[in-house]
């Protein structure tokens, strides 16, 4: 696909801030880089090929070339192969099928405990560690390893879903990933060999006016773009033939309702601090 046909894709419409670019200004996007970026997709249907380790491994030194704050690195990522392994983790995540069809399964980590133990070990302060924003950095570097990790490996053919079911019960998936206290399973993500016979397509997302802000943020952008993003969604639903879950912006909300929608994830404060983040 062209970059133009691409970024209608991602809008859902040729409507967008750069519908309007030149042959000329478009060329230097027209690459694979942008191509790969702006192809991505969540795959929840695999074929029966391993992830062979290598791969995992480029995948990993992808992750491990994201940039990390101060260089701390505070981040683990624990590969899960075993069905067995996976069918116990899927029973507290949601049940989601693609848990248990993905060859691999790959459970990101906010890991303080390397640090934490080296402290120890020096015997020198690390009272930092205690506070809510090391527990915030070692998610955000979690999360910049993660996408990078999975930028390459839609480029090595592979297609992934991430999964945030596996904090409905951060308690036992620490238990079952035999995590150090310290340490957070922060999400999962899925990975495979996409099912050829069960593609997935782009979904569009917000309209730029939405999230872009020059200088200052602009509340009112959001009224307009949720209204066209609301048609935007609902022929989206219809092209995949997708039981309609409603307007985007109610559907959306009906996931936000309260502690019900939270699927135990209303303790996750009691429950992060259990694993030994004090969240000071
Ligand atoms: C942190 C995070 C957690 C997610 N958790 C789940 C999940 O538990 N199950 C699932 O099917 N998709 C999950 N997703 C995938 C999103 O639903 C998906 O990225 C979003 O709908 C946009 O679709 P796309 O990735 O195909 O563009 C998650 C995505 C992120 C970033």
């Amino acid at each position: 696909m062209s970059i133009s046909a691409l970024l209608n894709a991602r809008y859902g419409c040729a409507d967008h801030p750069l519908a309007h670019l030149s042959v000329h200004e478009l060329q230097v996007f027209e690459n694979q880089t942008f191509e790969a970026l702006l192809s991505h997709r969540s795959i929840r249907a695999f074929d029966a090929r391993a992830v062979p380790e290598h791969t995992v491994e480029m995948m990993v030194a992808a992750a491990q070339s994201a940039s990390t704050s101060s260089n701390f690195q505070t981040w683990s990522v624990v590969s899960v192969t075993d069905p067995e392994r996976k069918a116990r983790l899927n029973a507290v995540s949601g049940q989601q099928k693609q848990i248990d069809t993905c060859p691999l399964f790959l459970v990101w980590i906010a890991d303080l405990a390397r640090l934490r133990s080296l402290g120890e070990q020096r015997q020198v302060p690390h009272g930092s560690l205690d506070y809510l924003e090391a527990f915030l950095v070692a998610n955000i570097d979690a999360t910049l390893a993660a996408q990078n990790a999975a930028v390459a490996a839609e480029a090595a053919g592979l297609g992934v879903v991430y999964i945030g079911g596996i904090r409905n019960s951060a308690d036992v998936v620490a238990k079952e990933l035999g995590l150090p206290s310290s340490s957070f399973a922060a999400f999962g993500m899925c990975v495979g060999y996409p099912d050829a016979q069960k593609p997935a397509s782009i979904k569009p997302r917000l309209p730029m006016s939405a999230v872009l802000h020059k200088e200052q943020y602009n509340p009112e952008a959001f009224d307009q773009a949720t209204r066209d993003y609301n048609v935007i969604m609902n022929r989206f639903y219809t092209e995949q033939k997708m039981n309609t879950p409603g307007e985007w912006d109610l559907h959306t909300l009906s996931r936000l309702s309260g502690e019900k929608a939270l699927r135990g994830r209303e303790k996750l404060k009691t429950r992060v601090q259990d694993l030994g983040f004090e969240l000071k």
